[in-house]
């Protein structure tokens, strides 16, 4: 009887860092968390570039190209493999887009949400980001 109970626990532990393991494994990236948004924000030519690429409009960087492959995903799970400073960053490019470029804004609601789904799970979140 008490191999039994051994055997149960030692399974049981194994399943627990079996998932820890696969939850880290499904973070995105952090290969890029160091680039300087403010930089990209305040150049409209670079600005252009990603939005472009996120548009299948032009060619990507490979840090566009893993934000375009991740973007519906993010979406879909609320930032969930998202680290902190993605978190962060994604908050900062949103409110400078919904601010100060509502027309790039608009288009990559049109290709990222048509059926306005996100724009309505998050309209909270959205709320705050906004300037009055
Ligand atoms: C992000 O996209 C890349 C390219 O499609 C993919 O290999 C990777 O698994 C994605 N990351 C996550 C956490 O889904």
């Amino acid at each position: 009887m008490k191999s039994v109970a051994v055997v149960c626990l030692l399974l049981a532990a194994l399943a627990v860092v079996h998932a820890a393991r696969l939850r880290r494994e499904e973070k995105y990236t952090t290969k890029y968390d160091n680039i300087d948004l403010d930089e990209i924000l305040n150049s409209k030519r670079l600005l252009n570039n990603y939005v472009n690429c996120l548009l299948d409009k032009g060619s990507c960087t490979p840090d566009g190209k893993e934000l375009k492959d991740n973007l519906s995903d993010a979406l879909h799970s609320e930032c969930a493999k998202c680290s902190d400073k993605q978190k962060d960053g994604t908050k900062k490019v949103l409110k400078h887009l919904m601010n100060k470029e509502p027309e790039i804004y608009k288009q990559l609601e049109d290709k990222y949400d048509p059926e306005g789904t996100y724009r309505k799970k998050y309209e909270k979140e959205a709320k705050e980001l906004k300037e009055q």
